[in-house]
């Protein structure tokens, strides 16, 4: 049997470590559907669930990476056919089921999305779960008729990988898009080019209970914390909040003024267990909108062993745009 190579956690006395190592088929769990596994991603959580932060991660040792990308190998179900090219983001990979940081990897036919044309193999890692939630958070922006031409619509955490292809998303839409970023000087340009209408740096924090200026018609919040109560306090009336994020904080110090006085929504937005319709649905937006030569000119390639050293540089908040693990280099 041929062995494949996968990038593992492992939990020691010290706590997480990372290790590359040999695995065969007969190493991966139960599952209608084998993938050979072309690229993977660095997100946020990947960088949490490597450096061991929140202790996500349910047995040890475990395949990193909380997305994969490559072809269907083997499967017994019509619709995924050999050959086909397919994702699966999140769905506990990583977590509680073997990851894509790894050449080989089996998981439910449910979990898995087939990538849309025109999205390349290359492009649906670059878009990764970060962009599929970024999706998810504008789809959630209309179904609450937050519309184009309605009003400046708030991306925070702007340069970040979710709050990139969101820009991308909500300015191809048509929408007025204030890109909001801690590094504005060197961003700027790049935002603009991505679809940002203006580029603002981070938000002067609001006092919990304090009312600001109604400025929103919607918002994607990548921060949480002081940052999704000041993007809420800031929002017009029946304006919609979409939170997928939590870089700044997972605490939420916010008042119900926005909510009884303004009518402000609150969405929330999950990637792990978003059903499938939602994934194909957001995918979709994604093969739609999507300018994928744009997105390559802010994607970086990265070989497999420096996915966990990378990991930490998101963490800090220190990525721009996208990192794609090549599990073959
Ligand atoms: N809901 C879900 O299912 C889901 C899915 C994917 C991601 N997420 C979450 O979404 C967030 C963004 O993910 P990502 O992959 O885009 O991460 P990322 O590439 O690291 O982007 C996060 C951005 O947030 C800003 N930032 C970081 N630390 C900050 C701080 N202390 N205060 C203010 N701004 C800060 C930085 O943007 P600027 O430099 O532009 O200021 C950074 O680039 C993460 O919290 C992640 O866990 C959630």
């Amino acid at each position: 049997m041929q062995s494949f190579r996968a990038l593992e956690v492992e939990q020691g006395d010290a706590g997480y470590t990372t290790r590359l190592v040999e695995r065969t088929d007969a190493d991966l769990p139960d599952g209608d559907v084998t993938v050979d596994v072309r690229w993977s991603d660095v997100n946020y959580k990947d960088g949490l669930i490597i450096s061991g932060r929140f202790d996500l991660v349910r047995r040890f040792p475990m395949t990193a990476g909380i997305d994969l990308v490559g072809t269907v190998a083997e499967s017994t179900v019509a619709d995924l056919p050999t050959g086909l090219l397919v994702t699966v983001n999140g769905q506990g990979l990583s977590t509680d089921h073997p990851g894509g940081y790894a050449e080989r990897a089996r998981v439910p036919h449910g979990w898995v999305t087939p990538v849309p044309e025109p999205i390349d193999d290359l492009s649906a890692a670059a878009i990764g779960t970060a962009g599929y939630t970024a999706a998810l958070a504008v789809r959630a922006l209309q179904e609450h008729h937050v519309e184009p031409g309605g009003g400046p619509v708030l991306v925070t955490g702007a340069a970040g990988g979710a709050g990139s292809v969101a820009v991308m998303l909500l300015g191809a839409l048509g929408y007025e898009v204030v890109a909001s970023t801690g590094r504005r000087e060197q961003e700027e340009k790049s935002l603009l080019r991505l679809g940002a209408t203006t580029v603002v740096d981070r938000l002067d924090l609001l006092e919990a209970g304090q009312l600001g200026r109604a400025k929103w018609a919607g918002a994607v919040d990548t921060l949480g914390s002081r940052a999704l109560a000041t993007v809420l306090s800031e929002t017009r009336y029946g304006g919609t909040v979409a939170a997928m994020g939590m870089a700044m904080g997972v605490d939420l110090p916010a008042f119900v003024v926005p909510f009884i006085s303004r009518g402000v929504t609150l969405a929330g937005i999950d990637s792990v267990y978003a059903p499938a319709a939602a994934r194909r649905s957001a995918w979709a937006l994604l093969a739609e909108r999507l300018d994928l030569a744009v997105l390559r000119e802010i994607t970086e390639i990265v070989p497999l062993a420096e996915a966990p050293e990378r990991g930490n540089t998101v963490l800090a908040g220190q990525v721009r745009g996208r990192l794609v693990v090549d599990v073959r280099a």
